[in-house]
């Protein structure tokens, strides 16, 4: 984090450092995912630890007063110790959330853990009702696990997919991906429509987007059905454009020290990314 080039993808290492930045994106229009980095982490201990940061998180949010909720990783709250602690430790920051008036998101990891996530978010959001996952237009089984999810009314956040995945699984070539996320996203929206779902469109893609527009205004959706989503310091120039034409945007900031295999997934979508990470070094000398 001394150099420059984490920074433009992570707010800072503390909450302190971070919700200044949060109540500047509210300021200017946007709401906000905060996401503490972290993942696979090697113990239950670590794990309590990741829920304890999340309730001093909500509970930042809620005194600022900001248009925020936060996203989880079930990886980082022990699903790999134990499943149970797991849906345990989601359900308390689900259940503080809720007191405070907000939702939580689940990010979508690799396909190890697809299935335990979907088991994990029907769980939390039947008791609590406050929830979302991210889905992933990559894996060829998403058009069913949104089908399976509709009985829970569901806040789905669609992503194109951001781990290396086997063609068994999942499309590989980017017009198969994006045909698939265009058919999720209007399954989606239609369910939206009808009152059975929230919608949120994660990506960047300017063609995704322009579609999106136009089947939300077929539609006829108000800014409480859906919201587009984007990652913190990518395409800015997009999220202004959206804030512009009066859609609600929600800006997904991480913060935290494990911020190593965020950056790592963030520079391989983006070869170009390796030039400003090399640009800032040489910079510094
Ligand atoms: P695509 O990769 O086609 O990019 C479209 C354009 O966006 C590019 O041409 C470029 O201009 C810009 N762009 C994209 N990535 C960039 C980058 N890293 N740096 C600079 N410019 C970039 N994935 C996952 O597996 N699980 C999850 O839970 C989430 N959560 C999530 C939340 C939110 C709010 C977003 C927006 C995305 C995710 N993702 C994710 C990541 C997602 O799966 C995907 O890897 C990235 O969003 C990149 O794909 P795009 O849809 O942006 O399209």
């Amino acid at each position: 984090m001394r150099h420059g080039f984490a920074r433009r993808f992570v707010a800072g290492e503390s909450l302190e450092q971070t919700i200044p930045i949060a109540a500047a994106l509210c300021a200017a229009g946007r709401r906000v995912i905060l996401n503490q980095l972290g993942e696979n982490v090697a113990s239950a201990g670590e794990a309590r630890g990741a829920r304890d940061s999340y309730i001093r998180a909500l509970h930042a949010l809620d005194a600022a007063a900001l248009d925020a909720n936060i996203s989880i990783k079930p990886t980082q709250l022990g699903l790999d110790q134990d499943r149970e602690l797991c849906i345990s430790l989601t359900g308390e920051i689900a259940a503080t959330a809720k007191s405070l008036g907000r939702g939580i998101e689940i990010d979508m990891e690799g396909s190890a853990y697809t299935e335990e996530t979907i088991a994990i978010y029907e769980s939390v959001q039947r008791r609590h009702g406050n929830a979302g996952m991210a889905m992933q237009s990559y894996l060829r089984r998403s058009l069913q696990d949104l089908k399976r999810l509709a009985p829970v009314r569901p806040k789905i956040r669609l992503v194109k997919g951001a781990y290396r995945e086997s063609p068994a699984i999942a499309f590989q070539k980017k017009k198969d991906v994006d045909a698939n996320f265009r058919l999720l996203l209007d399954a989606l929206l239609q369910l939206s429509a009808s009152g059975g779902a929230l919608a949120a469109i994660g990506t960047h893609d300017p063609v995704l987007i322009a579609h999106a527009q136009e089947r939300i205004r077929q539609l006829g959706l108000t800014g409480e059905r859906y919201e587009f989503q984007m990652i913190y310091g990518i395409r800015r120039d997009l999220q202004e454009q959206l804030v512009s034409a009066g859609h609600p945007l929600r800006i997904y900031l991480p913060f935290g020290t494990a911020w190593v295999p965020y950056f790592m997934r963030r520079l391989s979508e983006r070869p170009a990314n390796l030039w400003f990470v090399l640009r800032s070094l040489v910079a510094e000398r």
